[in-house]
């Protein structure tokens, strides 16, 4: 099995930025990294498996960064570079003016694990209480962030249940409040929304939204795309290690060449009219057509009518014909 031997090998140096004695520090940049390098070793310190490999990487103050990339991609270990719960291999990462082994800077830092392992026979107040210990918070201000953050994440009615009976959903919920439990400047996600249902993971989304516009940078990485697509305002496409692609999500999504219209109330009798516009302006491929919703829109709409009407079916949406595949009733029934 490997392990971490790579620890003791290489000490990181200081850095550009460090926020000591440096006129180069800028407080806009939240995190650093150049040429940050991982290799896991094996017990016999022998080259095991090249997790990052020279990642170069500003993170600024008050966006949320996405890393991005499949199962084994190298996300989880730069998280934990950043918190110094790694050593690199090679480079280094400065993290708030800090350098990232410097595990005194975490006190000004937000984690939430890919899984969260929580003492199981506290409920919620306690266990958020016992992290605000931690980190000495004095207990009124400790009561008071207890309550608020409950309140945040949504787990008020639970807030007196044991973690042992709480749902994948409310366990992710519980992480990110006790995450969030020393008011930290930087909050890193791993995998926020796995495990969650539509519902839960657009909460999640709002959760990690509402804290950008309360000023904090955020830094969480996935694989599901459209999580990050919904919540980032750039991320870092990595792949086996390296870094593939990076910048900001509008722009990498962004199809060049082509011309998106869209009008509400058009009646059918304008369409004509407006694709011989468009083909004596020169376009080609014209399409003029009803947008599609996406389906995390979808049911989400379909869930919350059915909260307000249980039991019956929820009419359509989108106004589209969903079921013009079922074959008619037969009338002789
Ligand atoms: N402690 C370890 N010892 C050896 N190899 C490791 C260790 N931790 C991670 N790795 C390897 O490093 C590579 C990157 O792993 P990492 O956990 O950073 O990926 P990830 O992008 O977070 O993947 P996932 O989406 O599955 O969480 C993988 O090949 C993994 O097997
Ligand atoms: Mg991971």
């Amino acid at each position: 099995m490997a392990t971490d031997t790579s620890a003791t090998s290489q000490s990181p140096q200081p850095t550009g930025r460090l926020e000591q004695s440096n006129p180069d520090y800028d407080p806009n940049i939240v995190i650093e990294a150049q040429n940050l390098t991982k290799v896991y070793r094996d017990f016999w310190g022998r080259q095991k498996v090249r997790a990052l490999n020279a990642l170069d990487l500003e993170v600024r103050k008050g966006e949320i960064f996405g890393l991005l990339g499949p199962n084994g991609s190298g996300k989880s270990t730069t998280i934990k570079l950043l918190l110094g719960l790694l050593f690199p291999t090679g480079g280094r990462a400065i993290v708030l003016g800090k350098n990232a082994t410097d595990v005194a800077k975490n006190e000004r830092v937000g984690y939430l694990p890919e899984e969260s392992y929580l003492y199981k026979f506290l409920n919620a107040e306690e266990t958020l209480d016992f992290y605000g210990r931690l980190f000495d918070i004095p207990a009124k201000i400790r009561k008071e962030r207890v309550q608020e953050l409950i309140q945040l994440v949504g787990l008020e009615k639970a807030k007196r249940r044991q973690l042992r009976e709480y749902s994948k959903g409310m366990t992710r919920r519980i992480g990110l409040a006790q995450a969030l439990i020393n008011d930290p400047e930087l909050i890193l996600l791993d995998e926020p929304t796995s495990g969650l249902d539509p519902l839960g993971t657009r909460d999640m989304k709002d959760m990690i939204l509402k804290l950008r516009d309360q000023g904090k940078t955020i830094v969480m990485c996935s694989h599901l795309l459209a999580d990050v697509e919904d919540v980032c305002d750039r991320i870092a496409i990595l792949f086996q290690g390296d870094l593939k692609e990076m910048g900001r999500v509008d722009s990498l999504l962004k199809v060049s060449g082509e011309t998106q219209i869209k009008a509400e109330n058009l009646p059918e009798s304008a369409h004509e009219e407006i694709r011989q516009i468009i083909a004596k302006h020169g376009g080609k491929n014209i399409v003029v057509d009803n947008p599609r919703t996406t389906l995390e829109d979808l049911f989400l709409n379909i869930v919350r009518e059915s909260e307000q009407r249980p039991g019956m079916r929820p009419t359509s949406t989108t106004g589209g014909d969903a079921d013009s595949a079922t074959p008619p009733a037969d009338p002789s029934n």
